[in-house]
């Protein structure tokens, strides 16, 4: 696929510049003055210090549900390529980026549906280069490889894998996707708590399923989605050695 690639020193986001651009396109931002994370958060975003960039297109999918589940394979997408640098990256459902139990970056999707199976969207993609310093508990690219790195070769091969991946998704949805979640989850079998509807539930984190929902098997032994309208508030490894 050939995106149109725009360079930017400082915008507001590219979530919102690119909205006017014709697709397939990708801006990229040294800066970013109103970077947008989930759940409305801030992206801190400070000249030279992540890699942020926004790519604009649209997806024919089979199955209209499978559009829940863009958020996960796009942060699968992130977690693969970093993986296969060789760096230890996890993810946090919904679609967080882990190193070292700190945040690494994290991934929002737009979308709008055209008609039934066509969706446009606009993935952003945030990644620190360096933690910040306002932020606890996060961490860096730079900081852990000691490399300063090449945004172009990152986002070049962030494209591949993000085509590759798509095709498939478009097809079967998050289906293929569940066993390499599973690889990089960094809940897997962590007791989990977490609160949706206004009711807290606890349960032992078991992946995801086809639709980017978050599998728990509860203390009394039912096994529960949720889907990321959930939030979660506690997280304690197993002490039993399971
Ligand atoms: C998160 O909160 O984990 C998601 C962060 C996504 C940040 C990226 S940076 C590029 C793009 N532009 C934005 O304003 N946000 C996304």
């Amino acid at each position: 696929m050939d995106y149109k690639i725009s360079y930017f020193d400082e915008v507001s986001s590219t979530m919102q510049t690119i909205k006017s651009a014709d697709k397939p396109a990708i801006h990229i931002a040294h800066a970013q003055t109103k970077g947008m994370g989930q759940y409305g958060r801030t992206w801190l975003s400070p000249p030279g210090k992540g890699l942020y960039f926004s790519l604009k297109n649209d997806v024919v999918l089979s199955n209209q549900d499978y559009v829940l589940g863009m958020a996960q394979l796009a942060a699968l997408t992130v977690a693969k390529l970093l993986n296969d640098m060789t760096l230890d990256v996890k993810l946090k459902w919904p679609n967080d980026l882990y190193y070292a139990n700190k945040k690494l970056g994290g991934v929002l999707v737009e979308l709008e549906g055209v008609d039934k199976q066509t969706h446009n969207y606009i993935l952003g993609v945030g990644i620190n280069f360096e933690a910040p310093v306002a932020v606890e508990h996060a961490t860096g690219l730079e900081a852990i490889t000691k490399n300063v790195i090449d945004k172009k070769t990152l986002i070049a091969q962030f494209v591949n894998y993000w085509d590759k991946h798509l095709a498939i998704f478009a097809k079967s949805g998050l289906k293929t996707f569940t066993g390499l979640w599973q690889s990089y989850d960094y809940l897997l079998k962590k007791n989990t708590t977490l609160v949706y509807n206004n009711e807290t539930f606890t349960g032992q984190s078991r992946g995801i399923d086809d639709f980017g929902c978050l599998k728990l098997c509860l203390d009394n032994g039912a096994s529960l989605s949720f889907n990321h309208q959930a939030s979660i508030i506690d997280i304690n490894s197993p002490t039993n050695g399971e």
